[in-house]
């Protein structure tokens, strides 16, 4: 089996991290680089947690710092849900895990162009890190296999009632990427807020008792006290390892081609992702929108990729 090659671009982040665990241990995934930008935190502390968490993991991952700032917009951190560190919860080794020289967005370049053009771009924070790739070096757009991404909603969003917070912290990025062309999977609240972290799912992953498991449970213990204060919910939305667990198992979700819109003009609807879902417009579709989910499936990824630790 040919495993799926994939750059998997962050802003750890609890949920995040998740996703990093899924992904680095997974046979069907071959982990080419985790790239990190400002979003959840300050980029000095994404990148920093994402490096805490490739040496917890114990797995063989580089680590790439990106952009610090949005496109053309001031940066918007979320540290309601994330804290402080972009990663409140757990505590870590001192930090031996080394952040690569290479900028992340050149890193993305050069993987891209060298590749056969069968890397799947997976973005689980801003999309800047991507845009930035593309506007610097457009001849990766013909590379880039599928772009997954956890974002946008074609309902309700997190931050506004119009806007996701991954798309509103850079819609400007989110544009560029939504309009190049290439294959695009959305993954949004619509789906994401179905798999909430309850109780139960702690304990269920806290039995594997293992490293993931540990930092899994760790960080659900923040993650989840925050949603309840912000949001008012028992469990946290495990947003993004969705992403990783669609490329593990397509079955997970469901999409539907929509003409897909990133709004980057108006004011209350700033960073909302138009999603034409009846087909008013009758436009082509220029995204794959997730608009079911098997919750069931995706905690029984999230259990198996957490035991694939020791
Ligand atoms: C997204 O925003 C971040 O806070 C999460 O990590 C996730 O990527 C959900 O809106
Ligand atoms: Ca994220």
């Amino acid at each position: 089996m040919e495993k799926i090659k994939m750059i998997l671009d962050c802003d750890p982040g609890h949920d995040d991290a998740v996703a990093i665990m899924l992904a680095a241990k997974s046979p069907k995934i071959d982990l080419l680089g985790i790239t990190v930008v400002t979003g959840n935190q300050t980029l000095e502390k994404t990148e920093r947690n994402a490096r805490n968490i490739v040496q917890c993991l114990e797995v063989d991952v580089p680590v790439y710092a990106g952009c610090g700032q949005p496109m053309i917009r001031q940066k918007m951190v979320a540290g309601d849900i994330h804290g402080e560190s972009g990663l409140d919860g757990p505590v870590f080794e001192p930090l031996t895990k080394e952040l690569e020289k290479e900028h992340a967005v050149n890193f993305i370049i050069r993987t891209l162009m060298e590749s056969d053009g069968d890397i799947t771009m997976v973005t689980t924070g801003p999309m800047t890190n991507l845009a930035m790739a593309i506007r610097m070096e457009p001849k990766i757009v013909e590379k880039i296999k599928e772009i997954v991404l956890m974002g946008g909603s074609y309902t309700n969003g997190n931050v506004t009632p119009a806007a996701e917070f991954n798309i509103i912290a850079d819609a400007d990025a989110a544009y560029v990427c939504f309009t190049c062309g290439r294959p695009i999977t959305m993954v949004g609240l619509d789906v994401t807020r179905k798999v909430l972290c309850y109780p139960e799912i702690v304990a269920r992953m806290d039995k594997i008792g293992n490293r993931a498991s540990k930092l899994f449970v760790d960080l659900m213990g923040h993650f989840c006290k925050a949603q309840k204060e912000v949001f008012g919910w028992e469990g946290g939305p495990l947003h993004d390892p969705v992403t990783v667990a669609y490329l593990i198992d397509p079955t997970v979700i469901t999409t539907k081609p929509m003409h897909t819109t990133i709004d980057i003009r108006s004011t209350e609807s700033y960073g909302r992702t138009n999603c034409d879902f009846f087909g008013y417009q009758q436009l082509p579709p220029t995204a794959n929108v997730a608009v079911e989910i098997d919750a069931a499936k995706f905690w029984d990824i999230v259990e198996e990729g957490l035991k694939l630790y020791n």
